[in-house]
């Protein structure tokens, strides 16, 4: 048992908490670190007790403690996921959180258990490319339409006179990926409240604002503070920060959302495995340190890449200046930077790929968030998927490289950075 009251408990901060949260060494021999339950299913002390974990998790009544479900079978639960997603929700200040497989089982689960055939979205441009594809495709085949509009500043005045009575979300990455424009959330959550819902049955019901928080990291900006209803992280980027793992998290304050999540994931069989949920908690402990060396680093890498000549122009939240019209979003909406950089290059996809190709030690890699330095070109690797329109709504050109800054000396980078756009 943890020696902390509750009420310690909430005073303490996220970094001291995701380093003992949620495990009790004493039920696993007095180890200091949760053990990895490699369990497929889990033993019932009597008939009974499987038949009320049964029920609570098809939504009939609710355990005193969510914690308290017991547990069943590892595609319902597993004590590696619930330690995770007890972490997490502290990152965020939020009631609970859902692991999965991958960011993108993450965002499809909670798109699927939220919306029906008829309703529609609207989705702040650009989004990750997966995710455009996801939208565009597999959710239009089933009948969810979405209206699509250019995140940042302006992206609320564009979204008023498209809510009616079939929209079921607002669509948001905050920043966007990849071209870090920022959309107020607590705008849009006014808009969503705005909007009378149509009675029972006849429309989709309250409009949810969903925000894929990705590219800022659960370090710098709080989504659900501002209004979000439901955050999404694919967990392969800062959460688990070392490239060697794919998660993803989706987190929610209402029960009924949570619940309508959780019982979407053990029914598509998105969750991800102990080992996986594992190296996830083991990550959340070092989170804001890398988080922060990697923000410091970023924001010398982006000075050195705004004042180069080879390079158009520099789209970092750190340079963002009170004059830019999606400053006050910033000042309201983070806390710092992060580490994502996206730049224009003079030239076109000949001088991005000698760049690339040049870089000896940033890695050309697509993903973002880790220890290591990460670039890549965008146009053809994450957003290539993406129609033309979507591309040009996002600034999606040929000249367009997004790095990722990791833990390396800022010097080395520079240097690496100054000698690829040398020969580019
Ligand atoms: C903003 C964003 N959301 C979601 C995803 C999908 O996550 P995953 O690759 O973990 O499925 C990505 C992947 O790059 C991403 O950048």
């Amino acid at each position: 048992m943890t020696k902390l009251s509750e009420s310690e408990i909430a005073r303490m901060h996220p970094e001291t908490l995701a380093l003992s949260y949620g495990f009790d060494p004493w039920l696993s021999e007095g180890a200091v670190k949760p053990p990895v339950f490699l369990t497929s299913t889990f033993a019932f002390k009597h008939a009974a007790d499987g038949k009320k974990f049964f029920a609570w998790a098809h939504g009939e009544g609710a355990p005193p403690h969510r914690r308290e479900m017991g547990l069943i079978y590892s595609r319902i639960n597993n004590p590696n996921l619930e330690i995770f997603e007890d972490r997490v929700a502290l990152w965020e200040g939020m009631k609970d959180a859902c692991s999965f497989s991958s960011g993108m089982a993450a965002i499809a689960t909670t798109l699927l258990a939220t919306h029906h055939p008829g309703d529609e979205m609207i989705v702040c441009a650009p989004v990750y490319g997966g995710t455009d594809h996801l939208i565009h495709t597999f959710l239009r085949r089933l009948g969810i339409a979405a209206h699509f509009i250019p995140a940042g500043y302006e992206a609320c005045e564009l979204a008023a006179p498209l809510i009616n009575q079939r929209t079921r979300s607002i669509y948001i990455e905050s920043p966007a990926n990849p071209n870090n424009r920022l959309t107020d959330v607590g705008r849009m959550k006014e808009l969503a409240q705005g909007h009378a819902p149509a009675p029972a049955g006849q429309g989709a019901g309250r409009i949810l604002v969903i925000v894929d928080n990705t590219m800022a990291g659960p370090v710098f900006a709080h989504p659900a503070r501002v209004g979000a209803d439901i955050v999404l992280y694919s967990a392969t980027k800062f959460i688990g920060g070392h490239s060697d793992v794919v998660g993803g998290v989706a987190l929610a304050n209402d029960d009924a959302l949570l619940s309508a999540i959780a019982q979407h994931r053990a029914l598509l069989g998105g969750m991800p495995n102990p080992y996986t949920a594992w190296l996830l908690t083991r990550s959340l402990e070092t989170l804001k340190i890398r988080a922060e060396q990697q923000q410091r680093t970023a924001e010398r890498v982006a000075e050195f890449l705004s004042g180069h000549p080879k390079v158009r122009k520099v789209c970092y939240l750190g340079l963002l200046r009170p004059e830019d019209p999606d400053y006050p979003i910033y000042r309201k909406q983070h806390s710092g930077p992060g580490s994502l950089i996206s730049f224009y290059l003079r030239g076109g996809e000949r001088e991005a790929f000698a760049f690339l190709d040049s870089l000896k030690v940033v890695k050309l890699a697509v993903s973002l968030g880790s220890t290591e330095s990460l670039a890549q070109h965008p146009a053809s690797m994450t957003h290539s998927g993406l129609t033309s329109q979507d591309k040009a709504l996002g600034g999606i050109t040929d000249d367009l490289v997004r790095l990722s800054v990791g833990i390396e000396h800022v010097d080395d980078l520079i240097w690496d950075l100054r000698q690829a756009l040398e020969s580019a």
